[in-house]
């Protein structure tokens, strides 16, 4: 039996609801399996009342870890859930890097998230720097461990290598089955394991054909809803 595989997009700042209405539409006839899309905060509502129906799902790329409260200009899990989002990325390489987001931080997001039934899709991933110095796999447990500490829930992991992202260089195959499976060592085995850093139609179908790798989380190559279609028909095909 074929294995089950995500295909998840990333806009990052890309996209207004409008623009986000059109893609939905263009992308809806194109994909035949589920596929979900991560979309900034002001287009999760549009984006999803233009998905119903469809076997696009829409969610949202952060969200505070707090229930409601004083936080000037953040957005909570609940408000997010009503806006239409069934699922949301947490801890981005980007938000850890650009916006100072600790493990703990990471963690207390990822409650949140269960509490307020999203998904989360915890996004995990060492920088050049650290594989350099040999430390990919205390990097990636020190990362899980710390997310995930006394965590009941389901959830999505997706292995992200900073160096990989946004720079059209993804790890080989082989590379991201090998830091899958030290992912794999910290989870239960019914977690999902996606890949993500620099995928393109031309590279996903090797990357998925490697056991240890469930699906795939896609940034620039998903702002086309032709190529993010491109790609999820390699995958779920
Ligand atoms: P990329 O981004 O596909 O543009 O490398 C992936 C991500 O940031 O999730």
């Amino acid at each position: 039996m074929a294995k089950h595989v995500l295909v998840i997009g990333n806009w990052k700042m890309y996209k207004t609801a409008h623009e986000a209405v059109q893609y939905v539409r263009a992308l809806a006839p194109l994909v035949h399996g589920e596929v979900f899309l991560a979309v900034p905060f002001t287009a999760i509502h549009a984006a999803a009342e233009a998905a119903r129906g469809t076997k696009i799902r829409i969610g949202a790329q952060n969200l505070h870890e707090a229930a409601e409260g004083a936080f000037t200009g953040e957005v909570s899990g609940m408000m997010l859930k009503e806006a239409g989002a069934s699922f949301v990325l947490i801890g981005h390489s980007e938000r850890r890097t650009l916006f100072g987001e600790t493990d703990e931080m990471v963690h207390r997001k990822l409650l949140r998230a269960l509490q307020d039934d999203l998904i989360p899709v915890l996004c995990v991933g060492e920088t050049l720097e650290e594989r350099e110095a040999g430390q990919t796999e205390k990097v990636l447990k020190r990362q899980l461990k710390v997310a995930l500490k006394g965590v009941v829930g389901k959830l999505i992991v997706a292995y992200e290598p900073v160096w990989a992202i946004g720079t059209g260089q993804s790890a080989t195959p082989e590379m991201a089955a090998a830091a899958h499976a030290i992912c794999r060592s910290c989870l239960d085995a019914s977690t999902p394991v996606l890949y993500g850093g620099s995928v393109k139609p031309e590279n996903v179908a090797q990357l998925v054909a490697h056991k240890e790798i469930d699906g795939v989380l896609v940034g620039g190559a998903s702002l086309s809803a032709q190529t993010f279609a491109q790609i999820a028909k390699k995958v779920l095909s």
